[in-house]
């Protein structure tokens, strides 16, 4: 139909627009487009039948997201990403394609608490057991292993005590066991280390944090780093190796196994397609411009949080640092070796604590109270500096007994140290450190100070 004939509302939908002209633009485009126009049916009919790839819907694939998704599993070293909504349905999507009802994950027990919540109760209910091990107990992890057992799965840095895993020490045991080690390296970013090098098999992100870094964009991404052989013992991966119904010709192996990954294509064509969580175009947008600066960014939180460490573990009214860059830390010398770049900027410190838990909490809301530069909000990996409190925020729902096994006390407190300048932050915790004390009067002092700053600022 050519443009003078058609009518208002069909130009209205159409004109100026022609699906196959490629715009040469240099920054990559928002592909802002929920389907893609089939040049004929028999195409329509290759690309269902996954015989050639291309797009066919945004919940599976978009041509925005497939730039960021290159670019990670570039940096990565990996040979192939799925970008996802969000780093839970990351690490959920991840394990779901390596583990199924009846069969068993062995995980670090010091996670994310969103993750926590995620393995203990969504797969109790779908019939996928967790094992929880101390990160550091080698032995622990090896003797959590069943028969059933399909994927090991930790932080290399982990959130929110900063604990630096032994990747390599880990992986020879996942693979001992015959199993891949998948990786959450939110904390880490491939800037820091690529964990492939030492021997994990799978990464996931949530780039909402670091990847981003402007607080702007939830997203998350799976990578496979192409190491782990799934032909190896095939009849524990029949996902993989036997006839995939959505594959008329074969196994996933047998379709992808030469040229990309078996995995991210179930991952893809399976748990995104059916579950639906997929990345938006303009979050992939924005997570690729987040991702230009990565290595400037991550150099300056590194290098910023382990001189607010210092400044803390110099503080009288500080009990404990918990940064993996400081020599008194318990993962100082995995950091070194692991970590020549830096050890990210989330980290965490404790005030002084005592046994009565109301004072305890008082004693931290008035510390917080007292911060203006860096705020209180629920996040890591922004430009921004932020405070958070784990045991009333993103653990809170930990028994006491998680918390501790993780490292989390009443008074630890969580910093994500932003892209400041550095004598601001310090010269912000400062300013609120004076009062912390562990004195009884003093605390009740501080807690009458923090409930009528907090009911000012409700004005
Ligand atoms: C280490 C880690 N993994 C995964 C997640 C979940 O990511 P998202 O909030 O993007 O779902 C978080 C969130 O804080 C995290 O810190």
């Amino acid at each position: 139909m050519s443009p003078s004939s058609r009518a208002f509302a069909t130009a209205q939908v159409q004109a100026g627009y022609d699906a196959g002209i490629a715009e040469h633009t240099a920054v990559p485009s928002i592909h802002q487009s929920n389907a893609f126009e089939f040049r004929s049916l028999s195409e329509a009919r290759d690309l269902f039948a996954l015989r050639r790839d291309g797009n066919i819907y945004s919940r599976a694939a978009n041509p925005t997201v497939l730039v960021f998704e290159k670019r990670v599993a570039e940096l990565e070293g990996g040979v192939a990403a799925a970008g996802v909504a969000s780093g839970q349905a990351a690490v959920a999507i991840a394990l779901l394609a390596l583990a199924r009802q009846g069969e068993h994950i062995v995980a670090a027990r010091q996670l994310y608490g969103g993750t926590v919540d995620l393995l203990q109760d969504t797969f109790a209910d779908w019939g996928i057991e967790v094992t929880f091990v101390d990160q550091d107990d080698t032995d622990a992890w090896a003797a959590a292993v069943r028969p059933t057992t399909r994927a090991f799965f930790a932080e290399s840095i982990t959130n929110p005590i900063a604990q630096v895993l032994d990747v390599r020490a880990v992986a020879d045991l996942a693979h001992r066991a015959g199993v891949p080690l998948v990786i959450d390296a939110t904390v880490a970013t491939p800037y820091l280390q690529r964990v492939k090098d030492l021997g994990a098999d799978i990464t996931v992100h949530s780039a909402t944090k670091f990847l981003g870094g402007h607080g702007t964009s939830l997203g998350g991404v799976i990578v496979d780093l192409g190491t782990f052989d799934f032909t190896a013992e095939p009849e524990r991966w029949p996902q993989l190796t036997r006839t995939y119904p959505r594959v008329p010709t074969g196994s996933l192996v047998e379709r992808f196994g030469a040229t990309g990954s078996p995995y991210i294509a179930l991952v893809k064509t399976k748990y995104v397609h059916d579950l639906g969580p997929s990345l938006s175009a303009f979050n992939a947008f924005q997570l690729l411009q987040g991702l230009e600066t990565l290595d400037l960014r991550i150099a300056r939180h590194s290098a910023s949080a382990l001189e607010v460490a210092r400044f803390l573990e110099g503080h009288d009214a500080v009990a404990r640092v918990h940064h993996p860059g400081l020599e008194s830390s318990r993962w100082h010398a995995l950091a070194m070796e692991y970590l020549p770049r830096g050890a990210s900027s989330v980290f965490a410190f404790d005030l002084p604590g005592s046994d009565d838990a109301e004072a305890d909490f008082a004693l931290v809301e008035a510390f917080i109270a007292r911060l203006r530069l860096v705020k209180l909000v629920a996040n890591i990996g922004d430009a921004r500096s932020l405070v958070a409190h784990p045991s009333s925020m993103t653990h809170s729902h930990l028994s006491p007994a998680q918390l501790a096994d993780a490292g989390i006390t009443p008074t630890t407190i969580r910093l994500s140290i932003g892209l400041e300048d550095p004598a601001d932050i310090v010269a912000d915790l400062a300013q609120a450190l004076v009062g912390v004390t562990t004195s009884p009067a003093a605390r009740a002092a501080a807690a009458a100070s923090a409930s009528q700053l907090a009911a000012s600022s409700a004005r």
